[in-house]
């Protein structure tokens, strides 16, 4: 939790271009694919995954973008009335470059024992978007296999992703 506060994980955004991409959008993902992984855990009372499983995987699987957006801006054009103004805007500043979902299992694991399960879900929640994934390693299927909260995680963060803040993003 000191790590945490002394973090910017309750103010930064989730992404640069993407969805929560303003203060604490971060925050606002993580709870919303705690929702998510509540409802899809719900449907599965046989899998016995825990309240404490759901509440470390789901609020902390984008931890490794606590300390990686930086401010900067740049100038904008007012197509009205011609004039130049600075704008603000997010861009990514990796301080510890170590990958997306296994540098938050390395963060996590620093302060806290992670069960074989929930390292599993928080390395693999990107799906097929994780770079490993993209460049052929068979390991997310075999973690897929075995481990039903890695499937379940990866379905909360896509919900919450394109569903909840997508159509959040569509209402503005
Ligand atoms: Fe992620
Ligand atoms: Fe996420």
């Amino acid at each position: 939790m000191a790590w945490l506060e002394r973090s910017d994980f309750y103010t930064a955004p989730a992404s640069t271009r993407f969805h929560g991409n303003y203060k604490g959008g971060l925050l606002e993902h993580s709870m919303n694919v705690y929702d998510t992984l509540s409802g899809i855990v719900s449907r599965y009372p046989e899998m016995h995954i825990t309240p404490e499983t759901v509440a470390v995987t789901a609020l902390f699987h984008d931890i490794c973008k606590a300390n990686f957006y930086v401010t900067s801006t740049r100038n904008v054009k007012d197509e009205a009335t011609g004039q130049w103004h600075k704008e603000p805007f997010y861009k990514t500043d990796d301080r510890l470059p170590l990958g997306h979902g296994e540098k938050s299992v390395i963060i996590l694991q620093s302060f806290i024992k992670l069960t074989r399960d929930e390292i599993y879900a928080i390395r693999w929640h990107m799906g097929s978007w994780d770079s490993a994934a993209k460049g052929g390693d068979p390991s997310i299927s075999k973690a897929f296999e075995i481990c039903p909260l890695a499937v379940m995680t990866h379905m909360a963060d896509m919900e919450a992703t394109y569903l909840i803040e997508g159509q959040a993003k569509h209402l503005i």
